[in-house]
This record gives structure tokens, sequence and C-alpha cells, in this order.
């Protein structure tokens, strides 16, 4: 059995997602897999921060949220401690940094993630700013320390696309991804071809934790923009910025845009494309109007779809959860295990 010391860095929806999952899953992944996860610190902004160095309890983390909003109220040997004391001296394994997305800075998580690779921690995250802005230097960073970076749950949340593109599909030469990567749009989307206002639908997508924080990154394609940033850096070995990416949101689209394409047998969605051409990288999120033959048209609410254009395969495509609590969450098992991998192989 391998047991991981882990410090979560943020404690909103994915954090809690996570802490579900370890604490209803926890002890069969243990058995089945040979993995035990031991959340040992919390160090959330707003809702307090708490260290143990014997482990907290998911179930009562995840308790004092629902009832008081904050961790304060829990027993605990250390509270109060910030980002940066919990990295520094709770001697975790594994920093789970899920802290708010910045896709301008990457701040506080890109410091956070530097502090731990050079504590000796291996990082996973969620994080699409650090990962969509300086990644080559953060993995060089992690190689140069012997730790791994696990960055499954920044694009389609636990579906694995990542690490089907990083894998699996290498040796096939991706040349172009294309899909669905924003499922907070998707659902508003969805929720307006059923009739519900854009602020309604919206209002929903927040409620169920598919939204950001501020949400303007996804109705404005930001968010999609940096996942095909991730896409196309990590997977297809380019190197673009968000400011490369064509990229326009939803928010132009009117409830009648939304009738007359059903009308015509079509259907609004908010398309995340990345190419090789001969002449470079093209890439771009654009809202784009589908018939409804065209496979894309059909995939609805939070779900994502990504098509992988491959030279030696054609075309291979994955739909699963785009967003969400439970699916974000699972992203950090899998990377999790993905490193217990890798460390069992090297050991
Ligand atoms: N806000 C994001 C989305 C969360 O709606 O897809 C998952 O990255």
């Amino acid at each position: 059995m391998n047991t991981y010391r882990l410090a979560l860095i943020g404690f909103g929806n994915v954090g809690q997602g996570f802490a579900q999952i370890v604490h209803e899953q926890g002890d069969t992944i243990a058995q089945q897999l040979g993995v035990q996860m031991t959340i040992v610190a919390v160090s959330d902004l707003l809702k307090g921060s708490l260290y143990n160095p014997d482990g907290l309890s998911p179930a009562a983390l995840l308790n004092a949220v629902k009832e008081s909003g904050d961790l304060s109220g829990l027993a605990a040997p250390h509270h109060g401690w910030d980002a940066q004391r919990t990295i520094e001296e709770s001697h975790a394994d594994v920093l789970v940094e899920l802290s708010y997305t910045d896709l301008q800075t990457g701040e506080p998580a890109i410091s956070h993630i530097r502090q731990a690779i050079e504590k000796g921690q291996h990082i996973i995250t969620t994080n699409k700013g650090p990962i969509a802005l300086c990644y080559p230097e953060l993995a060089a960073l992690a190689r140069k320390h012997n730790v791994e970076i696990g960055i499954e749950g920044t694009v389609m949340s636990g579906t694995p696309a990542v690490r089907l593109g990083q894998e699996l599909l290498t040796a096939a030469n991706v040349t172009r991804i294309q899909g669905i990567v924003n499922g907070t749009t998707n659902y508003i989307l969805s929720q307006m071809d059923n009739g519900d206002t854009y602020s309604a639908a919206l209002a929903e997508a927040q409620d169920r934790g598919y939204a950001e924080a501020d949400p303007t990154g996804d109705v404005e394609g930001f968010d999609a923009a940096g996942k095909v940033v991730i896409l196309a850096n990590v997977l297809m070995h380019a190197s673009i910025t968000i400011h490369d990416v064509d990229r326009q949101g939803i928010t132009r689209l009117t409830s009648q845009d939304i009738k007359t394409a059903r009308n015509e047998g079509k259907r609004w969605k908010l398309i995340a494309s990345v190419e090789k051409t001969t002449s470079g990288i093209q890439a771009s999120v654009q809202p784009t109007c589908l018939p409804v033959e065209h496979p894309l048209s059909s995939v609805s609410g939070p779900t994502n779809a990504v098509t992988f254009t491959t030279d030696l395969l054609g075309d291979v495509t994955l739909i699963g959860p785009g967003a969400g609590r439970l699916a974000t969450g699972y992203a950090i098992v899998s990377d999790l295990l993905a490193i217990d991998r890798n460390v069992k192989a090297h050991s």
C-alpha cells in the first residue's frame, strides 16, 4: 500500500468533490488499487485553513462547509496557515493546487506550484492558469526535482482527454483537435435551446458548480481558449499563448438566434479548435451553427467532446463530462493513480 499525504490549496467545488470521493470511495480505492489518499491540510482563502499530520476527515470537512461555510470550527492541531506555510510545513507528498484560475497571470497558483516542486512534492492541479501560461517551465522544474505534475482536470474535467492525447495517441501524430471544451456554455446553449433565458441558464450553471468563480471566463470563451492552449502545447508540442487563439464567446448569441437555428434544423455550439497547418498552428474558439446531423450537435448540457484527428488512426472522439464537482474531483484521483504508477515503476 502506498499512502499519499495530500495538501489542498483551495476548497471550492473541485476540492469538495474530491473530498467526497475520498470519503465515499477512499477505502475501496485503497483496497483495490493499493493507494491510500490522506488529506492532511486544506488552505482556502475564504473558508480558512487546517492541518493535521494524522489526516483530516473528509466527511467532517464537507460537513463544516455545508453547515457554516467555513472550516474554523473543526478541531485540528493547526489552524490558519496560508498557502505558503501549508506547502512549507505540512510535509505533504502531493500538492493539490485548486486555487482560482487566473488566465492573465496564472497567480497565485504558479508560485504555489513552484514552491511545492522545490520542496519535492508532486503536483496535481485542475487550474488552467499555470498550465496554459507556463507548463513547459513547470514540467522542466518538476523533472529536475524528480516529481510529477498531473493536469488531467484542466481539460474536460475527469474525462481523460489529456491522458488519451499524452499517452495513447502520442505516436499517432495528432494534427487537429476540435470539440466542445466548456461545460458552462454548452449547458447554457442547451438550456436556451429548451426555452430557458440566458440569465436563468447561467444561474443554473453556477448553481451546479460548472462555472468559473467569475463566469465571464466561460461565456466570453477565455476558459475554452485556455484549454485550447493546453491541448496545443501539451499534446501537439506547440508553443502558443491565449492571445494566439481567435476567440469569441456566446454572449452575442440571442434567444432569437437559437430559435432561428432550431427552426432550420441547426444548433449553436461553442467550438474550440487547434490545427497544425502549413502556416503554423491555427487555434480558435467560435460559436458555430451546426446541422443536427453533425455529431457535436447532440453533445448537450455540461457534456464535452473532442475529436483528435491523427495521421495513423484517423479521427478518435472522446465524449464525457466537462465540468462539475465529482467529475473534476475524479481528475485528481486519476492523476494520483498515474503518479503512483510512475512511483512504483521507478522504485
Ligand atoms: N468552467 C469550466 C467549464 C469548468 O464550464 O467547463 C471546467 O473546466
